[in-house]
């Protein structure tokens, strides 16, 4: 029998095509979501990619309750994703105990049933936010974490803690944290992808609509960054070497291979690219103009982070393949697809 593993947030962004890669790998999937910011028909899409279409329950993790009865319905889980969360860094200001709630409170009623079910094993979504700017580049795993920027950077500083805290006192259980860099992109097939509700906080959304006539043109926010060229620097990674780096995750834990019961793994690519690269590079990769103007920093941004992967590299095997211009090119394939549905 195929492992049964469960993922939470699954037909969201990251969510999604995670679930095609466990799929395309043997593992049977159940996917948990509330569809806040997500649509049902991504199931179908998947099933497309895939030919299999995942189990799917729909409820909010918040409700201990009906967590509580999803584990005793689903008694084989052997691993859980937990992707599900509230994620807009500047609704997080406005809404922080909106945030707390839905992101701390959801992994804890998840942790209580990996307790009380014996599911040994968590992968969770950080992000390189827990580095906030840091003092030294790349980062590694060791850097220090500094005070989060926003509530939502706040609950993944916590919910690793969480995590720490309650692998330490049941040792049991067994977790990877993997902090994402900035995922973008698409499927090659451009079945599934990135659905921003509203006008797109993002980049590469805001990007790939902009040139699709949708916005007028891209706001490049600030070009007085201690930068090559002015503009910020980030680690922007394919979203399907993303995906496959949960699938290792995994593999690890089923088979015992992690070395500590928590670890932390930087998931980007080692390359820091600016605002104005990734515009150059669009262009180069679809032949088409991106529109845009410099504008003021934005608040809250940090100048520059980019990852050091080396310890993902030789612990997990895994390194991310695709180049920034492919990357982009699905992210267009993207646009022009949805612009169909
Ligand atoms: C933020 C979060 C990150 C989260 C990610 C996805 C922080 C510090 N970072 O990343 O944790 O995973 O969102 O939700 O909280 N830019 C423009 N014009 C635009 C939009 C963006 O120039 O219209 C610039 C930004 O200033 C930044 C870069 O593009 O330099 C990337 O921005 P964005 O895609 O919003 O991601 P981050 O802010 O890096």
């Amino acid at each position: 029998m195929n492992k049964q593993i469960l993922v939470t947030g699954g037909t969201g962004f990251i969510g999604s095509h995670t679930v095609v890669e466990l799929q395309n790998n043997g593992y049977d999937v159940v996917i948990v979501d509330n569809l806040s910011n997500s649509k049902v028909e991504v199931l179908d899409q998947i099933k497309e990619i895939t030919g299999i279409r995942p189990k799917f329950e729909q409820f909010d993790l918040t409700d201990k309750q009906k967590v509580k009865e999803f584990f005793k319905k689903y008694s084989d889980i052997e691993a859980i994703i937990h992707f599900a969360a509230s994620k807009a860094v500047g609704e997080s200001v406005g809404k922080p105990l909106m945030y707390y709630n839905n992101n701390l409170s959801s992994l804890m009623n998840i942790m209580e049933s990996m307790i009380d079910c014996e599911v040994s094993n968590l992968v969770f979504s950080s992000s390189c936010t827990v580095y906030g700017q840091p003092d030294k580049l790349p980062v590694t795993e060791q850097t220090p974490r500094k005070e989060a920027e926003s509530p939502y950077g706040n609950t993944k500083v916590i919910c690793e803690d969480i995590i720490r805290d309650t692998i330490k006192a049941y040792p049991s259980l067994k977790g990877i944290a993997l902090r994402y860099f900035n995922p973008i992109g698409a499927h090659a097939t451009a079945k599934i992808g990135e659905l921003p509700l509203g006008v797109p906080n993002n980049l590469i959304p805001f990007l790939t609509q902009t040139v699709a006539g949708i916005r007028p043109e891209l706001s490049v926010f600030g070009d007085d960054y201690n930068t090559e060229d002015g503009s910020a620097v980030r680690d922007y990674i394919h979203v399907v070497d993303l995906a496959k780096a949960h699938v290792v995750a995994i593999e690890r834990l089923l088979t015992g291979k992690n070395k500590r019961n928590c670890e932390y793994f930087n998931i980007g690519t080692g390359n820091g690219v600016s605002v104005l690269e990734i515009i150059k590079s669009f262009e180069r990769a679809t032949g088409e103009k991106v529109p845009h103007k410099i504008v003021a920093r934005r608040a809250g941004d940090i100048e520059k982070i980019y990852a050091d992967t080396s310890f993902a590299n030789e612990e997990l095997g895994w390194k991310a393949q695709s180049t920034l211009d492919e990357t982009l090119l699905s992210a267009w394939k993207w646009q022009l697809r949805i612009a169909k549905m």
